[in-house]
């Protein structure tokens, strides 16, 4: 693990893999609320082909949140996207750059892809959103970024639990995950609640994205379902759409050889097509 400072935070983050003059460089954010552990396999199987870059977002794993957000701020998911595209500009990283963006590292991924539109070369979507909140899922993540104070993170990890994986994924895989939303701060949680309530409608993004796009969602995913996530894809000028057979919302912690391959292939495109 290594770490930068931007805007009062420490932004800590695992570079890992191949530093051959050529090789892209994959950068994962994670979702809400994770860390950078749910990049494990990806960090592990994909170091032969890319240089991986996973951070920790502020205030997530070993990020600290510079005390953000304060005073009269209000969250915001460009504050992570700002966050990213320092990170970015930090690594130096060698040509291409691919950004993967799961879930709220989605939503933060399109917000980079709007106020950093020059920063990266390819972009993957994988089991996000593109549409604003109903009125009713805007109304819940005020309601826990109010409670969650009194309710605890663990609260939240059981809430969470039923919609975040496939039936019969392995207890074993869905008891890995559940500490690290259990230990996330409660004050990280909030923050994330209320600036993805605030998130802007990204759908009218998605017909501008000039760049490589690919779009993965799990078969079963319940937060993001397939049929909504194929049309974000085809409202990308020649973006792919991969559906994850077996997999839930947690697609590269469920299935993390298939999504692999996928993003194997991926980076080959990026790396074939985008001019240096
Ligand atoms: C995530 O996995 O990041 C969250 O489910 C996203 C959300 O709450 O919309």
């Amino acid at each position: 693990m290594t770490a930068f400072e931007i805007d009062g935070a420490r932004i800590a983050y695992d570079d890992t893999g191949s530093p051959r003059p050529g090789a892209p460089t994959l950068v994962l954010l994670h979702g809400f609320p994770l860390s950078r552990a749910m990049w494990s396999a990806q960090t592990e199987g994909l170091a032969r082909v890319a240089r991986v870059v996973a951070p920790d977002l502020r205030g997530y794993g070993d990020s600290t949140s510079g005390g953000w957000p304060s005073g009269g701020d209000a969250a915001s998911l460009d504050r992570y996207a700002d966050d990213v595209a320092a990170l970015i500009d930090h690594l130096d990283a060698d040509w291409p750059v691919v950004l993967t963006g799961f879930s709220m590292g989605g939503y933060i991924a399109m917000a980079l892809l709007r106020r950093h539109p020059g920063l990266v070369d390819g972009v993957v979507l994988m089991d996000t959103r593109a549409v604003v909140d109903s009125e009713e899922a805007r109304a819940t993540r005020l309601k826990m970024a109010d409670k969650i104070g009194e309710w605890g993170a663990a609260r939240v990890a059981e809430l969470m639990r039923p919609n975040l994986f496939a039936d019969g994924t392995p207890d074993v895989t869905v008891e890995a995950a559940l500490p690290v939303i259990a230990a996330t701060a409660p004050e990280t949680i909030a923050a994330s609640q209320r600036a993805m309530a605030a998130r802007p409608d990204s759908t009218p993004l998605l017909g501008q994205i000039d760049k490589p796009a690919l779009v993965v969602c799990g078969e079963h995913d319940a937060i993001s379902p397939p049929a909504e996530m194929r049309s974000l894809a085809e409202a990308i000028p020649g973006a792919r759409f991969v559906e994850i057979e077996g997999a839930g919302h947690m697609a590269p912690v469920e299935r993390p050889d298939a999504v692999n391959v996928t993003l194997r292939n991926f980076l080959a495109r990026v790396s074939s097509e985008v001019p240096r």
